[in-house]
């Protein structure tokens, strides 16, 4: 097997740096709308042999060094109680947010193995699937994240329910948060169980947070997330989105590999988080739009800087937009290949 992401995130010799896309299975893929023009969103994630398949078409067509599993942060939140909804143009819709303390009284604590089986089930197929290929991530929203979501009943431009809760209602917002630790934990361990080999925890949100309210309201949750996974062995990866205000913070986690979005220059994100640790990322997703010579360009500055870094993982700073010609992501790929190996 090819496991060059794996030794990266451990910090290990590499022979070139490794690269994988977030959301690198989607609607830019042509072969992944084939399969979604016959299943809802939600159906091809909870139908293991088709999101094992859709997980495969990157590793594929790309020549990525890492698979994820193909699902949604919100899938563990379905399975706390609540109703969600894709809709093509809003994106995910729960109808009934959570805004006191007897909502939060009514989350269950999913178990994996019954509440939600496809997960381990598709991980179980794409381990096999996979075998002399590429290693497997698992992933999870962090509590906080899905706590906006959950708070929020989708995407928002403000978050104020959120942090009006967290304000006004701190009690019942821990207590959110801690049902959210318990449930993300469990998720995340049952899918290691089942063979994912690195998992990520993907803080979309938190960067909408003050660095005082980072500190108070999510990083603690996030840090014992993590603390309980390290006893499960595989590299955790924690991403967080418009990271570069708080970065003092999220350097406590205590995650392995921090992955980082494009607004910081990468070499900033190295000296605030320390040599330490092991960095992924950090390519505009809109920069795959880039003539070929100034996206090469773009692609070894991001390489070169990475190399002051204890190890460093190449990725985009965020997912890969729908409208991406795939050509130009192939080229990226090859481009981090032939401009990352090691003398
Ligand atoms: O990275 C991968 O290839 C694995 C699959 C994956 C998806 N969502 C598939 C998806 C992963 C890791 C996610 C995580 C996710 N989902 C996050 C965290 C990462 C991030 O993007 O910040 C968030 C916030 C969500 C919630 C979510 N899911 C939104 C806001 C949307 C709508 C926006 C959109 O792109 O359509 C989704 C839908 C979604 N998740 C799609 C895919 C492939 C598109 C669904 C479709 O086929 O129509």
């Amino acid at each position: 097997m090819n496991d060059t992401f794996l030794r990266a995130c451990r910090g290990e010799e590499v022979e070139y740096t490794p690269v994988w896309l977030m959301r690198q299975a989607g609607r830019y893929l042509r072969q992944y709308q084939t399969v979604r023009a016959n299943v809802d969103f939600l159906t091809l994630c909870k139908t293991p042999k088709l999101a094992a398949e859709v997980t495969i078409q990157p590793v594929e067509i790309l020549g990525v060094d890492a698979a994820i599993l193909f699902s949604d942060i919100l899938i563990p939140v379905e399975a706390m109680g609540m109703r969600l909804v894709f809709s093509d143009k809003q994106g995910p819709i729960l109808s009934e947010p959570i805004r006191n303390k007897s909502a939060v009284e009514k989350l269950i604590i999913p178990d994996v193995e019954e509440d939600m089986p496809f997960v381990p089930e598709t991980i179980k197929i794409l381990r096999k699937e996979l075998e002399n290929k590429v290693p497997l991530i698992g992933f999870s929203g962090a509590p906080f994240t899905l706590a906006t979501y959950m708070i929020e009943g989708g995407t928002s431009k403000n978050f104020l329910h959120t942090k009006k809760m967290m304000f006004q209602h701190s009690g019942v917002f821990s207590y959110l948060m801690e049902k959210l630790t318990i449930t993300v934990v469990s998720y995340l361990s049952s899918q290691i169980k089942a063979g994912a080999q690195a998992v990520q925890i993907f803080d979309t949100w938190a960067g909408m947070l003050t660095p005082v309210e980072y500190k108070e309201f999510a990083l603690p949750y996030v840090k014992k997330t993590i603390s309980e996974l390290k006893k499960e062995g595989v590299p955790v990866i924690y991403f967080v989105n418009d990271c570069a205000g708080i970065l003092k913070e999220v350097r406590k986690s205590g995650a392995d590999v921090t992955g980082i979005d494009w607004r910081i220059d990468i070499s900033d994100a190295i000296k605030r988080l320390g040599k330490k640790m092991v960095i992924q990322g950090n390519l505009d997703p809109c920069e795959l739009f880039l003539p070929k010579e100034k996206l090469e360009e773009r692609i070894k500055d991001i390489l070169w800087k990475g190399e002051s870094a204890k190890g460093h993982i190449f990725n985009l700073g965020h997912g890969v937009l729908p409208e991406t010609p795939v050509e130009n992501v192939i080229a990226m790929v090859e481009a981090v290949h032939k401009y990352g190996k090691k003398e």
